[in-house]
């Protein structure tokens, strides 16, 4: 199988290197307890080897489900949050055209998000591009009951209704959510709305290969096959005997990058920054934002992730990485064919012109990307120099495949982290007390009485 991640610790002080060492032996008995079950949280490690597991059926039946589909859309919204939508928005983003809404339908199809936040004017917003389009809907939630896509499908859904009618609302809308329970379940059960299930042993921010991740881009034309291949030719790497040592690959670069991690946190690191030099791996640093965000930050532990974008991010944060406190790793995603597949048939190079006014004659018959190339590498230097440990995680090009490889890579590097630090990486206790809180503050029957206390507090 293609073998497509790679993990470079060149520019790590050796002791840093020597305390990490020391953590592999424990490393690899973690990564036994993930694919065994037996870790804290055991009972959500579906996630791991999922394509071996029950990925490839279920991914025909998505596939059967979008080739059946005789409703013509143009346009697909995922409405959800968290890791409900955090997965598709990451691939859509870095995959679709940057300007796809301006560009004629035959540029693909455009992948929209809702319900992750409660912004009345991007609401009224999507509505706008709605008329102008034909819709198809993918409401995702694992409880079923979070506000925020709950309030966005509410008012897309009654949208939808208005337009096309009952009936054809209901075939322009597919619900992705618990097999059992929850509000979206009974509503998915009353309208007939076509459903998928989230498995019970995959909570959210690790759900991006089932149909979670997969239906809305398998909707847009995204290769949710080579998708499924890229996370399989990962966990393939991790199969064999672990306790032994006996990994390749990206299995051997996982348990690397999990012990630099945790010793970091032992030498005083309280952050790690996710560094891309290309504004279409935006969506993918945010989902990794909320992978390790809220599979590690518990207990007063956890290193925070933050993003970093170059070379934008160079002329602002660079001077905090470069000289602010010596508290944080930086970890670069880089990629051997960083081009986009929008654009990978065309090149752009530095125009020749008569006269060198502007000084970068020097750049002539240059490509943009080579000079984007030249950015990281002189930032990898000078954050080195800076005493930031810089990690580097390279994938072979920006498509369906790494992408689904670095999502796999990514999930499995953030549980082992997590159990090296002695939290449940499954759990984000954290994120219920808010959603507890929004409940009451909003009167929802049942929380009055907590309702009435937070408002006091609040002085309201
Ligand atoms: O990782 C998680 O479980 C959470 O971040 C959820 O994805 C997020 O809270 C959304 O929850 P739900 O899918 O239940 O609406």
């Amino acid at each position: 199988m293609q073998q497509c991640i790679r993990f470079e610790s060149r520019f790590v002080p050796a002791e840093l290197k020597v305390s990490a060492e020391s953590l592999h032996a424990e490393a690899l008995l973690n990564l036994d307890g993930i694919r065994n079950g037996t870790c804290a949280g055991g009972e959500w490690t579906g996630w791991f080897d999922y394509p071996a597991r029950s990925g490839w059926p279920i991914l025909d039946t998505i596939e059967d489900f979008v080739r059946k589909n005789d409703t013509f859309f143009d346009l697909v919204i995922v409405v959800g949050i968290g890791g409900s939508f955090a997965g598709s928005k990451a691939v859509s983003d870095a995959l679709n055209h940057s300007f796809i809404h301006a560009l004629p339908r035959s540029a693909g199809v455009p992948v929209v998000f809702a319900g992750h936040n409660l912004n009345e004017a991007g609401l009224l917003e999507l509505i706008d591009l709605c008329d102008r389009r034909q819709p198809m809907i993918n409401v995702i939630s694992k409880s079923g009951t979070t506000t925020e896509p709950g309030v966005a499908f509410r008012i897309l859904r009654s949208y939808l209704e208005k337009r096309f009618g009952e009936r054809e609302a209901a075939r322009r809308i597919v619900v992705t959510t618990d097999s059992k329970r929850g509000a979206l379940r009974a509503l998915a059960r009353e309208k007939s709305y076509r459903a998928f299930e989230i498995p019970d042993d995959i909570g959210g921010r690790f759900s991006v290969l089932t149909p979670v991740g997969v239906l809305p881009l398998a909707f847009a034309g995204f290769d949710v096959r080579a998708m499924m291949n890229g996370a399989e030719s990962v966990f393939a790497d991790f199969r064999g005997d672990a306790v032994a040592g006996r990994l390749k690959g990206a299995g051997a670069a996982a348990i690397e990058y999990a012990c630099l991690r945790r010793a970091s946190w032992e030498a005083g690191k309280r952050i790690e920054v996710m560094n891309v030099a290309d504004p279409k791996l935006s969506g993918y640093v945010e989902w990794w934002k909320q992978l390790f965000g809220e599979s590690e930050g518990k207990g007063g532990l956890g290193l925070f992730p933050a993003g970093f974008l170059s070379s934008t991010d160079l002329h602002s944060m660079g001077q905090y990485l470069q000289d602010g406190p010596r508290n944080l790793i930086e970890t670069f995603l880089v990629f051997d064919q960083p081009t986009a597949r929008s654009s990978i048939e065309r090149r752009l190079a530095i125009p020749s012109q008569s006269g060198n006014a502007d000084e970068l004659g020097y750049l002539e018959g240059r490509h943009v990307e080579d000079l984007n190339v030249a950015v990281t590498q002189a930032s990898q230097l000078a954050h080195a120099d800076g005493r930031v440990p810089v990690f580097e995680i390279r994938a072979t090009r920006l498509d369906e495949f790494n992408l689904g490889a670095l999502f796999a890579f990514h999930e499995t590097v953030c549980a082992i982290s997590a159990l090296l630090l002695g939290v449940n990486p499954f759990d984000q206790p954290g994120v219920e007390d808010y959603k507890k809180n929004l409940f009451a503050l909003l009167g929802k029957p049942g929380h009055e009485a907590q309702g009435a206390t937070l408002r006091r507090r609040l002085g309201r």
